[in-house]
């Protein structure tokens, strides 16, 4: 399609990314760590043939967010960038409210066993990062109410008080190139999305 065929086009119909699948060595292992440590809950599991699949869930909205199948191969190469990130999927990410939950779940990660466990801001957002069991790289984050250009990682001790993780934060994306509110930046952005924009 050409640029002006598209421009003239009806827009797309209305998306809302909704879930996941990964393929796993040990199914039962992964579906064990993500219950127990991030809470969520299988909504259905069973064969399909030699495929063994489990739904999981944390939102009664959605049937499943992850779904989890056998059948990863046992060698598969690492990500030729960064050894922590996947070779195919480069992060899987959970929207947190506080810097509290935040600080919570990084020591249910600890406590849990979970490895190559980190924290940075990145200007619209504090975060946590983890390996799940198969090396899958999962990210915990809290929105803030700033933007500045991305990519955007500085290390983030979270031992600090939320009051000042929350001014140092403010303060280094007041001088970073690209610095708008967030609410202005969602404005500016979603004159670039087609609409209609999920609920
Ligand atoms: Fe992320």
């Amino acid at each position: 399609m050409t640029q002006e065929a598209g421009a003239t086009a009806k827009s797309p119909p209305m998306l809302k990314f909704s879930h996941i699948g990964l393929v796993a060595t040990d199914v039962d292992m992964m579906a064990r760590f993500y219950v127990d440590v991030l809470g969520f809950a299988i909504t259905d599991q069973g064969d399909f043939g030699d495929l063994k699949v489990v739904f999981m869930s944390r939102d009664p909205e959605d049937h499943h967010q992850i779904v989890l199948t056998n059948g990863r191969p046992v060698h598969l190469p690492r990500n030729t960038i960064n050894p922590k990130f996947g070779p195919v999927i480069q992060q899987i990410s959970f929207k947190m409210p506080s810097l509290a939950d935040l600080r919570d779940m990084k020591n249910r990660l600890e406590a849990s066993g979970a490895t190559e466990i980190t924290a940075a801001t990145h200007g619209n957002a504090w975060s946590v990062y983890a390996h799940d069991p198969e090396g899958n790289y999962i990210e915990f984050f809290v929105d803030t109410d700033w933007y500045a250009d991305q990519p955007f990682y500085v290390p983030l001790d979270l031992n600090k008080s939320d009051e000042e993780i929350i001014r140092e934060t403010e303060d280094m994306c007041r001088s970073s190139p690209g610095f708008k509110s967030i609410r202005q930046w969602r404005v500016d952005i979603a004159k670039v999305m087609p609409p209609p924009f999920p609920e």
